[in-house]
């Protein structure tokens, strides 16, 4: 019974996570029921079928007269003692000031001193997105799909607003024939991204849109930058590139975009970039700590995106490394960058922490594919309890100092917050 938080959300259209006093709550082991009314005890009086005291028409200083006379009436008895079960030991008082479950005893008291809150409104849903009319299902993200830009994404977009997930972040799977060594498609103003991006603001013009500025679904070569003959991953060639891509995201409507890439000095290019071109508004959320990690294999597999060659250790971070994160967080938020990144999300729990105490700036948490996919098989297999454990992850991606979460889950926790269940 050591739940640490109490199953229950916000109501469709509420924007926070908390309890609803007038209705009974639900605890995470499904067994116990909370009234929060206050108690009613007990015997009172014979006729009081509820155990409440009868009104009597004695005024307030007769009350106070009889009781000051000695004629204290009844209330009801303090509880009993609860049994302990036989053969429990007869222990002495551990001399404890302090015993911090008092502060845990009870639903309501857990709820009044929880520290952290999970909402929809701190989701950002990440999206696949194709040419294609049909919803293709990826075989390592359970539940993901690529999904048609014209009508499967319009569709996936309803549900998760229905639930107050109105963030979404798109990645697009493009044809191998549009792909090449220098990326060019990343900034073609007709290309999936900004043609789905103006469908989409068409539709729901207070979608907030992320996007992702990297080169690697454009890339023959799968890298998120230019290569080199020699292998080398060319660092301001391929930032010229990521300044084209997101300039033509922000002219299709896009509210923020994302670069993931890791070259050093795009985010100070690409706001140049922006500005230059009257998008001053549009916002840039930095990956500034992007960990060369083997959790993105899934996502690379619903893309088709893994590197022809070698892997992405010259320009995202080492994992081994923690001070590194302070380095590029410095830059980023000189350079201009609106919101700091931290990914992958679980495992890097202590940078996500790093970042929140140094910098006054949003962060965000990407929970990537690769721990998406182990809450769902470990679901799958009815070794944990996905439901539990998705919930329980992003409210440590929270606590750990995460403003946003990107994650798959977006709009299955959403609709576990909201009470919903599928
Ligand atoms: C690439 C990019 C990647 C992800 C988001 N953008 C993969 C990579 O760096 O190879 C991974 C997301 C995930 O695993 O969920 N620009």
């Amino acid at each position: 019974m050591a739940s640490t938080f109490v199953n229950v959300g916000p109501i469709k259209g509420l924007d926070y996570v908390g309890f609803r006093p007038s209705r009974p709550l639900k605890l995470n082991s499904g067994r116990t029921q909370f009234d929060p009314r206050p108690p009613r005890i007990f015997t009172v009086r014979a006729g009081d079928g509820d155990g409440s005291v009868g009104k009597t028409r004695l005024s307030d200083e007769d009350c106070e007269a009889a009781v000051v006379a000695g004629n204290v009436p009844q209330a009801p008895p303090a509880p009993p003692k609860p049994a302990a079960p036989a053969g429990t030991p007869v222990v002495p008082l551990l001399p404890l000031s302090r015993r911090p479950r008092r502060n845990r005893r009870s639903p309501a008291l857990r709820a009044a001193f929880q520290e952290t809150s999970l909402s929809p409104a701190n989701f950002v849903y990440p999206l696949f997105i194709h040419e294609g009319q049909e919803d293709a299902p990826i075989g390592a993200m359970p539940g993901c799909f690529r999904l048609g830009w014209r009508h499967g994404l319009v569709e996936e977009v309803a549900k998760a607003r229905d639930v107050g997930v109105n963030s979404i972040v798109l990645f697009p799977k493009v044809p191998d024939a549009l792909k090449s060594a220098t990326g060019d498609e990343a900034y073609n103003d007709n290309g999936l991204v900004p043609r789905t991006i103006r469908l989409l603001k068409d539709k729901y013009p207070d979608l907030v849109i992320y996007t992702d500025v990297a080169l690697d679904p454009y890339s023959s070569d799968g890298h998120d930058g230019i290569v080199r003959e020699d292998g080398v991953i060319m660092n301001d060639e391929t930032v010229h590139q990521l300044c084209k891509q997101a300039v033509s995201q922000a002219r299709a409507g896009a509210d923020v975009v994302s670069p993931s890439d890791m070259m050093d000095g795009r985010v100070g290019a690409i706001r140049t970039a922006l500005d230059a071109e009257g998008f001053e508004h549009v916002s840039i959320m930095s990956y500034t700590a992007k960990y060369a990690s083997s959790f993105y294999g899934p996502f690379r597999e619903a893309l088709d995106s893994n590197p022809r060659f070698g892997d992405k250790k010259t320009y995202q971070m080492n994992p081994a490394n923690y001070r590194e994160a302070l380095i590029e967080a410095g830059e980023d938020e000189s350079e201009g960058a609106d919101i700091l990144l931290v990914k992958p999300g679980m495992p890097y729990l202590d940078v996500i922490r790093l970042l929140r105490d140094n910098s006054s700036l949003p962060i965000a948490a990407y929970q990537v594919s690769g721990e998406y996919s182990m809450i769902k098989a470990g679901g799958a297999l009815k070794m944990i309890d996905e439901e539990k454990v998705m919930l329980e992850s992003l409210m440590c991606l929270r606590r750990a100092g995460a403003d946003i979460i990107l994650t798959y889950f977006a709009l299955q926790a959403a609709r576990s917050l909201c009470g919903e269940k599928r």
